[in-house]
C-alpha cells in the first residue's frame, strides 16, 4: 500500500490533483505537439497527415464535448486563413443528420481518446458518402486511427482528469497547424504572413507559461465571486466565443454550477434574463474590433448588477473598469488568443470546485471516455 501511495505521489509530481497538474503541463504538451511540424522560420510541414489536402472543397469537423470546442476554433482559423467552408458538428447529431458531402469533403474527427462511440459513428457516416477522414487524436493505435485515412497525433501525454485541459489546447494547436497548411496548399495567404503566424504559433508554449504565471495569484479572488453563485454566464465573440463555451463547460463539469457559454452579442436575446449579482459573468475580451463590441455587451450585464470577471490584456483599462477581477493574458494575434485565454478559465473551474470541496478529477456522472451511444 505504501508503495502504491508513493507511486501515485510521484505521478502527481507534487500537485494535489491531476487536473491542476495537467493544466500546468500545457506549455510542454503544446510544445511537443508543434515539434517537427513548425520550423524556426515558421514554415510548416504536415506531410505526415497522409491526406492529400489539395483537392478538398469542404470540411466537416465531428467531435464531442471539449473536442467539439477545439473544432469550432479550427473553423474560425480554416475559414479565415484558407477560405474553405467548414461545418462543425457534435458527432451524435452528425450521425443522424443526413449530412451533405462527397469525395472532396474532408471529415476531421477530433477525439482525445480515439474511442468515443458517437465520433466513430460520425466518421462512418462521412465515409459513407466518400469523404476522406483525418483523425486528430491523443491515442496512438486507438479505434479512430484504424478508421481514418490520415492521423495527426496530439502529444498531450496521458490525460487522467476527466475534465479535459491539456488535450484541448493540443487539439487547438493541431487545428491551427491544419489551417496554416491548408492556407499554404491553397495559396490563400501571402507567404510572409503565413510564416509570421507560424512563428507566433511556435512561441505559444512560452505564452501559455506566461499566462499561468500572470493569473496564478488572482484565482482565489476570481473564485470568491462564486461563493453564492447560482449560475454563471461566459461571454465572448469571434474566436473568444468557443473559449467562452469551453470555459462554461469546464466550470459546470467540475463545480456543478449551471453555466452557459454564449456569443456576447446574442446575450440580449435571452440569457440577460439570468443576470443578477448571483450570476457571475465571465467576459473573454479578445482583440480587434470585437473587443469593443464585447465590452459594450458586458457593460449591459454590469448595469444589471452582474459581478464581472474578464480575461483581457493586462493593460486593458476598459476591461479593468468593468470588472471586479481581471485575469490578464499576453497579447497575441487575435486568432491565436484562445490558446492563452482558455487557461485562466481552466484554473477558475479548478479553483471554484476545490473551494467547494469537490473531487475535481472525477466529477460525478462523467466518464473520461464515452463508449456507449
Ligand atoms: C467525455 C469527456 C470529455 C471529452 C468527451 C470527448 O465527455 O468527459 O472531457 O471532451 O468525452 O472525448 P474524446 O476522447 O472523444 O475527445
Amino acid at each position: 500500500l505504501e508503495v502504491d501511495w508513493d507511486a501515485e505521489a510521484v505521478e502527481l509530481g507534487g500537485y494535489e490533483d491531476y487536473m491542476l497538474k495537467e493544466i500546468h503541463e500545457q506549455p510542454a504538451a503544446v510544445q511537443r505537439t508543434l515539434a517537427g511540424r513548425l520550423d524556426a522560420g515558421g514554415g510548416i510541414d504536415l506531410s505526415e497527415s497522409g491526406v492529400d489536402l489539395a483537392g478538398i472543397q469542404r470540411i466537416a469537423v465531428v467531435a464531442c464535448g471539449t473536442a467539439y470546442h477545439a473544432g469550432l476554433l479550427g473553423k474560425y482559423a480554416i475559414e479565415r486563413l484558407a477560405r474553405l467552408p467548414v461545418e462543425v458538428w457534435v458527432a451524435s447529431e452528425y450521425r443522424y443528420a443526413h449530412p451533405i458531402g462527397d469525395d472532396r469533403t474532408l471529415a476531421v474527427a477530433i477525439s482525445q481518446s480515439g474511442e468515443t462511440t458517437d465520433t466513430l459513428a460520425a466518421v462512418e457516416t462521412a465515409r459513407g458518402f466518400g469523404a476522406k477522414v483525418l483523425a486528430i487524436t491523443n491515442t496512438q493505435g486507438s479505434l479512430i486511427t484504424r478508421e481514418s485515412d490520415g492521423i495527426l497525433l496530439t502529444a498531450a501525454g496521458p490525460e487522467i482528469a476527466v475534465a479535459s485541459t491539456k488535450a484541448f489546447l493540443t487539439q487547438v494547436a493541431v487545428m491551427y497547424l491544419l489551417a496554416l497548411e491548408l492556407a499554404r496548399v491553397r495559396g490563400t495567404l501571402p507567404e510572409e504572413e503565413l510564416l509570421a503566424l507560424g512563428r507566433e504559433l511556435r512561441r505559444i508554449p512560452e505564452r501559455i507559461q506566461e499566462t499561468l504565471d500572470l493569473v496564478q495569484g488572482r484565482m482565489g479572488e476570481a473564485a470568491g465571486l462564486y461563493e453564492d453563485a447560482r449560475s454563471s454566464l461566459f461571454l465572448g465573440r469571434g474566436v473568444s466565443y468557443p473559449v467562452a463555451l469551453e470555459g462554461a463547460l469546464k466550470l459546470k463539469e467540475v463545480s456543478y454550477i449551471p453555466c452557459e457559454g454564449y456569443p456576447a452579442g446574442e446575450m440580449k436575446h435571452g440569457p440577460i434574463a439570468l443576470v443578477d449579482e448571483r450570476c457571475p459573468v465571465v467576459a473573454v475580451m479578445g482583440r480587434g474590433v470585437l473587443r469593443e463590441k464585447t465590452l459594450s455587451n458586458v457593460e449591459e450585464t454590469a448595469a444589471r448588477g452582474a459581478r464581472v470577471i474578464s480575461v483581457a490584456a493586462r493593460d486593458d483599462a476598459d476591461a479593468a473598469r468593468l470588472s471586479e477581477v481581471l485575469l490578464p493574458v499576453p497579447e497575441l494575434p487575435e486568432l491565436l488568443g484562445p490558446l492563452v485565454a482558455s487557461v485562466p478559465l481552466q484554473l477558475l473551474a479548478y479553483r471554484v470546485a476545490r473551494d467547494r470541496g469537490l473531487d475535481v478529477d472525477k466529477p460525478r456522472n462523467l466518464a473520461k471516455s464515452v463508449t456507449v451511444e
